[in-house]
């Protein structure tokens, strides 16, 4: 199995302003303003996740993201986990195909002083799986885990690094899904029909998603596999996003 076709493109990364850009895809990885409050308003908040992990139970819960970048949706997601008393157990699975150099990741600590990023043993970690990776293509699974404090539950993080058609079937059914790849005219197949039908078999009735794009073809695509879909007011100056549920 090889996770790229072997001329795959290669990603270069520049910063403006503490905010990483992609020179292959011309896009950010996350808002120059407010980019931790945003993702919490997006896919955090429009997923309704904090309600739905605030009681722990033996089961669970499973959160799906397309395009794992920087790692800021991570971790607005485990901050928020940490700071429930009672939460259920959360399996985070991502995928990235072009994964960011493990020097880049600290930049990123920089942009939130104030909140726990991007650690040395975290960064080892990933760098160890990212090489594995580089050298063989079958060995793509990075695992990370996290204990809560207060109770048993545990975060775990997987991530499959690889191109997105590769690495979605391997995903487990998911509970939420953070659709974050780039914007769908700059990384048109993170959005492609072929994905979103993937997407869907690894939904179950309920499953939610929640998405900065509000393009026209995303939501008739959605609707058509099944899903409710909403628009809402985006983040701050932006005039859209988009959430929803299957049925
Ligand atoms: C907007 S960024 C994700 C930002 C990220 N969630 C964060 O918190 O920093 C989109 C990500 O999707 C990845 N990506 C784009 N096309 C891909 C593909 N075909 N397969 C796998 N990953 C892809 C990019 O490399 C990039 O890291």
């Amino acid at each position: 199995m090889s996770s790229f076709p072997s001329n795959q493109p290669k990603n270069t990364i520049e910063f403006k302003e503490g905010v990483p850009i992609s020179k292959l895809f011309d896009d950010v990885y996350f808002s120059k303003e407010g980019g931790w409050e945003e993702s919490l308003y997006v896919f955090f908040n429009g997923n309704e996740v904090g309600t739905k992990i605030k009681d722990g139970t033996q089961s669970i819960y499973r959160i799906g993201e397309l395009g794992f970048g920087s790692g800021l949706n991570l971790f607005v997601t485990l901050d928020n986990w940490k700071s429930l008393e009672n939460p259920k157990s959360i399996t985070f699975v991502s995928l990235e195909g072009y994964p960011l150099n493990a020097e880049t990741l600290p930049t990123l600590n920089k942009s939130y002083p104030d909140k726990t990023l991007w650690y040395e043993e975290l960064i080892t970690s990933y760098e160890i799986a990212k090489d594995t990776w580089e050298k063989d293509k079958n060995k793509n699974l990075w695992t990370y885990i996290w204990d809560h404090k207060t109770n048993k539950s545990q975060f775990t993080l997987n991530v499959y690094f690889g191109d997105i058609q590769i690495c979605l079937p391997s995903f487990p059914t998911i509970n939420s899904w953070y659709l974050d790849g780039f914007s769908p005219s700059k990384n048109p197949d993170m959005w492609s029909p072929e994905i979103l039908s993937i997407l869907r078999d690894k939904s179950i009735s309920g499953t939610s998603f929640a998405t900065f794009s509000s393009a026209g073809f995303l939501r008739r695509n959605l609707i058509e596999l099944g899903f409710v879909v909403e628009k809402k007011k985006g983040y701050g100056r932006k005039r859209e996003m988009v959430s929803g549920f299957l049925e």
